[in-house]
């Protein structure tokens, strides 16, 4: 059997997309849209793929790592014919194989689609193969345009006639050609067309006037071929691909309350008999155990989440690690580099940034503890701060395990509290406190007696 090669068409700037940045770049699920494709046309154990870029090709290039793929230059972006022919190359290499082309701007396809075309082109022995749809609106599509004597070309929506855009079977832009057949005929292609592009869609008419064997596979899987030309279809692809994800979820054990208000990242993972209210949002990495409680408006990014973990309400957790059994939130902020030991207990408005916080430990209430090390049970008072900030330079506290710190208490770093040592409530620790200390720092409370009855008096 003759090895396959791929080329994703990705240089169009898509203008459609008014945008700085280039279509194919644009993330659906936390994933540039061509990773999407790319993903796709890997499933089908391609040998090589080649990537056409044009605009923004570094940033492209620096998105796209994968060994099995290279990129090409196409310097100005004269048409879909023209990105095929700047990979002249790389068709070369080989003639006797066959030439996956396929659109850069198709994230939903998948590789079970594309794999019955492959198996047309190869057992029909076709110079080449394409797919089609059956769609109730093909606005935007090329059409099959099929001649009396068995002829058949494709009409470019600006090319079509009235008649012609009646016609609901549409090109999909994926194409397998005959490495030959490709190379001969690219240069018959002219662009002499209400656009001035050059076609690959020509090659259809070129081929079958030819007398050259071309097929069509027209697939029923409509939802996969829609080409993503501007920000709406993007989002439409983006829910579609949201739905494919939690599909898949659910069928390996993860309940979710509200799949349509679910934001979720295609790298999440989540285990067994975990729950997932309404209107979360999982981004990145982001790794949930088994038997975990997400609960509403919870905003999780490339953070790990151990088992039996609850998240509540409107809670926001990044570059965190959260071991077994943790409670954190409501209205809780965990910045970069948190560690939460196993059952430990965050509360209501407390903010954590570069903390590891131990084993059984508890913050309950208004709290901010930055760039700290903070042991096993300790307790934080409600409304204790580390004052880690001079200004310049970020310094640290250490809190030893079984350590009491009482409420309102400021925490000036750098700064040493010994092993279950206490703290007076609102106090502001300056200096280390050894082990089993108590420390206060408190003026005396002066007391008036009858002070206000005077006043009134007054
Ligand atoms: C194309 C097809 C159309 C089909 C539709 C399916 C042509 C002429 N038309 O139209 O029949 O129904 O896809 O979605 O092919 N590109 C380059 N270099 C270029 C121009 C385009 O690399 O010079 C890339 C784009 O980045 C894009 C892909 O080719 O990923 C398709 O180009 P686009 O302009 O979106 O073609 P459509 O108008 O959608
Ligand atoms: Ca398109």
């Amino acid at each position: 059997m003759d090895s396959l090669w791929a080329i994703i068409l990705a240089a169009g700037k898509g203008t459609r997309f008014k945008s700085n940045q280039v279509k194919v770049l644009h993330p659906l699920l936390g994933w540039p849209m061509l990773k999407w494709v790319l993903e796709a046309v890997s499933g089908l154990e391609a040998e090589k793929i080649c990537v056409v870029v044009g605009y923004q090709k570094e940033q492209v290039k620096k998105e796209i790592k994968s060994q099995k793929v290279e990129f090409i230059h196409q310097k100005k972006q004269l048409g879909t014919a023209h990105a095929v022919l700047s990979a002249k190359d790389f068709i070369k290499h080989d003639l006797s194989q066959d030439i996956l082309i396929i659109n850069g701007d198709l994230p939903l396809i998948r590789t079970e689609t594309l794999q019955p075309l492959v198996e047309k082109h190869k057992q029909s022995g076709n110079e080449l193969t394409f797919m089609s749809a059956e769609m109730t609106d093909p606005t935007g599509f090329g059409r099959l345009n099929y001649g009396s004597k068995g002829t058949l070309r494709i009409v470019e929506e600006k090319e079509a006639t009235k008649q012609q855009k009646k016609i609901k079977e549409a090109n999909v832009g994926i194409y397998i050609f005959k490495a030959q057949a490709l190379m001969e005929t690219l240069p018959k292609i002219s662009n002499d067309n209400n656009k001035g592009e050059y076609y690959i869609t020509d090659a259809v008419e070129i081929l079958s006037k030819e007398s050259k064997k071309v097929g069509v596979h027209q697939t029923q899987n409509i939802e996969e071929i829609i080409g993503v030309n501007d920000r709406f279809e993007m989002a439409l692809a983006a829910k579609k691909l949201r739905t494919r994800k939690i599909k898949d979820l659910t069928s390996q054990g993860v309940t979710f309350y509200d799949p349509e208000s679910t934001w979720i990242d295609a790298d999440v993972s989540i285990g067994k008999d975990t729950v997932i209210y309404p209107s979360v949002v999982l981004e990145g990495k982001t790794v949930i155990g088994k038997e975990c409680k997400i609960f509403p408006s919870v905003h999780i990014i490339q953070s790990r989440l151990k088992n039996g973990v609850k998240i509540l309400t409107s809670t926001m957790i990044e570059e965190s690690l959260i071991e077994d059994h943790v409670q954190v939130g409501p209205f809780a902020h965990l910045r970069r580099e948190t560690v939460l030991k196993k059952g430990s207990k965050v509360g209501n408005f407390v903010e954590m940034k570069k903390t590891v916080f131990g084993e059984k430990s508890k913050a309950g209430h208004l709290s901010y503890l930055g760039d700290c090390e903070v042991g096993k049970e300790v307790n934080i008072g409600a409304g204790t701060i580390t004052c880690n900030y001079d200004g310049r330079k970020k310094h640290r506290t250490e809190i030893k395990d079984g350590a009491f710190i009482g409420s309102g208490v400021q925490l000036v770093a750098p700064l040493k509290i010994g092993k279950k040592a206490y703290i007076g409530a609102g106090s502001t620790i300056t200096k280390d406190v050894s082990a089993y200390s108590l420390a206060v720092e408190r003026s005396p409370q002066k007391q008036r007696k009858e002070w206000v009855k005077k006043k009134i008096q007054k």
